[in-house]
């Protein structure tokens, strides 16, 4: 046990997929998982294990934004040995030919400061996906059908953003969408040498002011599960 995960170090899989809310991790866990068994309700924090196609994983909830990821990942990363962690969330469009309900597979993500900052002082490093998840990651959600972007996105410490400009630089630079947890994720896993990756539902779009109704979201949700768990055993 840690400070936020009840389960016995036995009930957590070396697979991990971190989804933000909770509730979505119960949904995904009962709807894609055998077996699945509640292995963690401290403070609400959701997590359950089973298996997908006779492989063990774990859907573990990771909380909004990269301090509370950061607690979730680095126990899970520490105490309980967790190898593949894929972040399955939601993200706001930034580009105009990424609409709402694709995909996005992150291949990097930019930041302006995460929990990790301080450690790197001057530099400015450059959170990176796993590429063999990520190429898996592409693999299955081709073969799906599902329409994806590969590319970098924005990992921002707000949801109600303040400054305009910024978004203007990312949506200059490509960046495909914003979330607010990747970069941590990415930048814990390339420290303790495991492998992350951070699979995105379009749930709403900066420049069109579109979002997807609640009704809509699980559908589209529930092929960015399919896809990561593709991609984690592939
Ligand atoms: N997650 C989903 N939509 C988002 C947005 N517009 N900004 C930050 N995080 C998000």
């Amino acid at each position: 046990m840690t400070i936020h995960i009840g389960a016995r170090p036995d009930q957590i899989a070396e697979t991990v997929l971190m989804p933000g809310d909770p509730y979505r991790a119960r949904w995904a866990a009962e709807t894609f998982l055998q077996g699945a068994e509640l292995v963690n309700e401290v403070r609400g924090m959701l997590g359950f294990t089973g298996t997908y196609k006779g492989n063990r994983v774990t859907i573990q909830g990771s909380g909004m934004g990269m301090p509370s990821l950061s607690i979730y990942a680095n126990e899970l990363i520490s105490t309980y040995n967790a190898q593949t962690l894929i972040r399955i969330g939601s993200c706001g469009g930034m580009q105009p030919h990424v609409a709402v309900r694709d995909v996005i597979i992150a291949m990097s993500a930019t930041t302006i400061t995460s929990p990790s900052s301080g450690i790197f002082r001057e530099v400015n490093f450059a959170p990176t996906a796993h590429y063999d998840l990520l190429a898996a990651a592409v693999t299955a959600a081709k073969a799906k059908g599902t329409r994806t972007h590969v590319g970098g996105i924005y990992s921002s410490d707000v949801f109600y953003a303040e400054r305009p400009d910024l978004d203007e630089q990312m949506v200059r630079h490509g960046i495909l969408g914003v979330e607010m947890e990747a970069a941590e994720l990415y930048t814990l896993a390339a420290r303790h040498k495991r492998r992350a990756l951070a699979i995105l539902t379009v749930s709403d779009h900066l420049q069109t002011g579109e979002a997807l109704p609640a009704e809509d979201r699980e559908q589209t949700f529930g092929d960015m599960v399919e896809i990561a768990l593709d991609a984690a055993f592939a």
